[in-house]
Parts: structure tokens; C-alpha cells; sequence
């Protein structure tokens, strides 16, 4: 199979690790591409939850599992996450797990400056608060520490007291607060130094080997489109490219070795954190989404924002992304509505608009214009083929099939492995082929 690339279709959490898992079965090599330990990817197997913060899941299945250069690590993190798991038995070992030289890390600092200027904005980006846009915003700078300077102490000695000098005259000066101590960053950060020395690789040579012999490999993608810092919601997204392209960016793979893209939306929409979000629901009529769907952030346990499913939003994902299929997951959560609404245009400026404009006041200002489909008040999460299911829940996914303009590959109606339908040729296929690959819009 060819490199496949799953890639979130709207504001983050849209299953991404369940699909991943799903796919990770065949494949040989799973890497993560952006973001950081702001990401939590919730995978379940039997009775046991697993969630994954920066290692990919794929790991689980015991497959080579690599973090590309474009991630940031917060080391402390990710040696919590290893001991985490293999106390539930999985193996982690330089075997099974390499780190690109080049992901910078995510350093003491870059947490404090992240809480200061959160909390000195008048409008809050609402951050997970690990540090993460300000190690982005060290790498563009060029000051920032990789992980190939961590696993040699004396570049890091060096980076680091340079970097220190800037870091705590703002510290002092501007924020009237203590500055670090070479020292005792020093201390806590060769202790990482060691433990990640036999992890750390040219972790692009790898893959592009791996995809040279024909290897089955799979990027995994972070957050979602709609939080991509070019082509989401700005400045309401993270700090990473979490589109497609951002998976040759992001492990130094070129873009004619891709060859699939898994774009994955919930049947609803969730968003955490602050920003515009046109389908968000009235917060009395979330509730009953957000219990049943269980949405509360994996990282942070913040509520997360219910709306519903906005097509136009995910039409705009499947374009700057290129899907060849989507995975609608959580079908389940809606099966007990009497009525499920799709947000098919905009209302901006007393015109319907169908594309997702770029602009934060403009998306703020737009009103959603609605299609209202009929429920199917029955019990999906034992149904095992798409045939099976009630009507109206493949007219609800023909329906965002056409007006993605895109075919559904996979459809997820509860949280295990087994509550997955595989939909090989279906309906809402060929209504997309037979549209002239337009949609209906
Ligand atoms: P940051 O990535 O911590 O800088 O946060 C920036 C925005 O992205 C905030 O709105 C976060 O809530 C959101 N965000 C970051 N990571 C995730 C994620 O894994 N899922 C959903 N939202 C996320």
C-alpha cells in the first residue's frame, strides 16, 4: 500500500486515533509529522484506554514508530509517556521508537511564556498551555534547541546559556518575574540527554528507505485543518502545518512519495479552546452531544464545543488536503436525535456563501444556513456493514458525501475496533462519481 496520510477534516479531535490504529494493523512504519503533546489520541482496546500524546499508537502493534522533525518534544513528556506505557505492557525500545534530530524540544521557558502571554491577551487563544507555539516560534527565530543538541550535552550547554541571556532579560525586564538558572535546566535536561541518546536518528533516511522497499507507511497528522496556523482559523490554531502537505514538511519525505489521503470528521463537529466556530450549538442543546460523545479534551478535560456537522468547513478541508476518502466517525452519538441538522452555506453579508472565508471577523459574522435531515432513533454501535444500517443514516452520510464531494471509506459507530464498517462501494460513492466529481452545492 502507499504512504496514506490521516489528516483531521475540522477543529481536532475527529477520531484520528482510532483510524489510525485501524490502519496501523497493515502498516510497517506510523509517523507523527506536527504538533506536540497538545495532541491526545484516544485508542481503545478491549476495556483499556489508551491515550497518546506524542508517540503514535501504532506502537501498541508493536510497529516502527517514528516522531519527524517537524514535532516538538517536551522530553519530560514523552519519557512519562513511555514509562506510562509499558507499565500497560507495551515495548518500547530504539527498536520500535525514533526520534528525528531535528524536532526541537520543548524547554521550561517555553510553558511560562505561553501561560504569561495567555494571560495577558484580551482574547484568549485558549491554548492547551504546553509550550508549544513558543517552541515553534524559537525554531522560526533560529534559536531554538533540537533534539540531535540535547543528546550532545556541550552544543546544548552552549544553546542554552545563549538562549538564556534573551529569555530571562524578558523574563526580568518585561514581566517582572525570576529568570531560569542555567544550572538547574542543565540538571533536569541531561538526564533527558542520556535517556534519549540511543532514540534520536536521521529519522527521514529511514522512512524514505522504508518507502523505497515498498513499506506500508502511514503519517499521522495532529489537531485539525481548521487549526492549521496558514489555512485555519488564525490566530484561533495551533502552530503547526496540521494539513496533508505538512507531512512531507514535517519528516523530509517529498511529496511525489505520498500516495493516499484519509481525511477523518466526526458526523458532528467538537472545537476546544478559543476562536470562531460558525455550527456551534446553543450551550443547553450541547449537552446532550457532549455527554453521550463523551467530549471532553484528552489532554486538557476541557469541555469541548458541540455543533453541528459544517460541510462547508469540511468541503474547505478536503480541498486544501486532497482527500481520497473520509472517515466519519461517532455516527453512534447522533442515534437517538429525531433530527440532525448539515450546514451546507453561509450567510455573509445577506449572501449565501459556500466556501470557508479566511478571515477570523468574517467567519464570526456569517450565519450558518441549514438542511435538516430526518433521525434514526435506533442503536448503530453493533451494526457491522453499511448495508445494515438504518436509511436514514446512509442518507445522512450519502448527503455529506456529496457535499464534501467526497467518498466515505470508513465509518466508526463506537469507540472499539470492532464497531467499524469498512464501506467498500457504496451508495454515497458512486452518488459522488455520478455528480461529475462535483458536488451537489
Ligand atoms: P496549542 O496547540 O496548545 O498552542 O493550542 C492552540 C489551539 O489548538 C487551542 O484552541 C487548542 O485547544 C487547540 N488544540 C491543540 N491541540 C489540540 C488537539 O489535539 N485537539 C484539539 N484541539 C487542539
Amino acid at each position: 500500500m502507499s504512504a496514506t496520510v490521516i489528516v483531521g477534516a475540522q477543529w481536532g479531535d475527529e477520531g484520528k486515533g482510532k483510524v489510525i490504529d485501524l490502519l496501523s494493523e497493515k502498516a510497517d512504519m506510523i509517523v507523527r509529522y506536527q504538533g506536540g503533546n497538545n495532541a491526545g489520541h484516544t485508542v481503545m482496546i478491549g476495556n483499556e484506554q489508551f491515550i497518546f500524546h506524542l508517540i503514535p499508537s501504532g506502537i501498541i502493534r508493536n510497529k516502527e514508530c517514528i516522531l519527524g522533525s517537524g514535532v516538538v518534544i517536551d522530553p519530560r513528556s514523552l519519557i512519562e509517556e513511555i514509562h506510562l506505557l509499558r507499565s500497560k505492557g507495551v515495548s518500547i525500545t530504539q527498536r520500535n521508537l525514533f526520534v528525528s534530530r531535528d524536532a526541537h524540544i520543548v524547554m521550561p521557558y517555553h510553558k511560562l511564556f505561553e501561560q504569561l502571554s495567555e494571560e495577558r491577551k484580551s482574547s484568549r487563544i485558549g491554548t492547551t498551555r504546553k509550550g508549544i507555539g513558543p517552541a515553534y516560534v524559537d525554531k522560526m527565530a533560529r534559536v531554538g534547541i533540537k533534539m540531535g543538541d540535547l543528546i550532545n550535552g556541550k552544543i546544548l550547554k552552549e544553546k542554552l546559556k545563549e538562549r538564556l541571556k534573551d529569555v530571562n532579560s524578558l523574563l526580568t525586564r518585561i514581566y517582572g518575574k525570576r529568570g531560569f538558572k542555567l544550572d538547574e535546566i542543565l540538571k533536569e535536561y541531561m538526564r533527558y540527554s542520556r535517556f534519549f541518546s540511543d532514540y534520536v536518528s536521521d529519522t527521514s533516511s529511514i522512512i524514505n528507505a522504508a518507502i523505497a522497499k515498498g513499506k506500508f507507511v502511514l503519517f499521522e497528522g495532529a489537531q485539525g485543518t481548521m487549526l492549521d496556523v496558514d489555512f485555519g482559523t488564525y490566530p484561533y490554531v495551533t502552530s503547526s502545518h496540521t494539513i496533508a502537505g505538512g507531512a512531507c514538511i514535517g519528516t523530509g519525505v517529498g511529496p511525489t512519495k505520498i500516495g493516499k489521503v484519509i481525511g477523518v470528521a466526526k458526523a458532528y463537529t467538537t472545537r476546544v479552546g478559543d476562536g470562531p466556530f460558525p455550527t456551534e450549538l446553543s450551550v443547553t442543546k450541547q449537552e446532550a452531544i457532549r455527554m453521550k460523545g463523551k467530549e471532553y479534551g484528552a489532554t486538557t478535560g476541557r469541555p469541548r464545543r458541540c455543533g453541528w456537522f459544517d460541510a462547508v468547513a469540511v468541503r474547505y478541508a478536503a480541498r486544501i488536503n486532497g482527500f481520497d476518502s473520509l472517515a466519519i466517525t461517532k455516527l453512534d452519538v447522533l442515534d437517538d436525535l429525531p433530527m440532525i441538522k448539515i450546514c451546507t452555506g453561509y450567510l455573509y453579508k445577506n449572501r449565501i456563501i459556500r466556501d470557508f472565508p479566511t478571515g477570523t471577523d468574517e467567519v464570526r459574522a456569517l450565519k450558518p444556513v441549514y438542511e435538516e435531515l430526518k433521525g434514526w432513533r435506533q442503536d448503530i454501535t453493533d451494526i457491522k456493514n453499511y448495508r445494515s444500517l438504518p436509511i436514514n443514516a446512509k442518507k445522512y452520510l450519502k448527503r455529506i458525501s456529496l457535499l464534501v464531494n467526497t467518498r466515505i471509506s470508513i465509518v466508526s459507530v463506537g469507540p472499539r475496533r470492532s464497531q467499524t464498517i469498512n464501506v467498500a462501494n457504496s451508495v454515497a460513492t458512486s452518488a459522488t462519481r455520478r455528480s461529475g466529481g462535483r458536488s451537489d452545492e
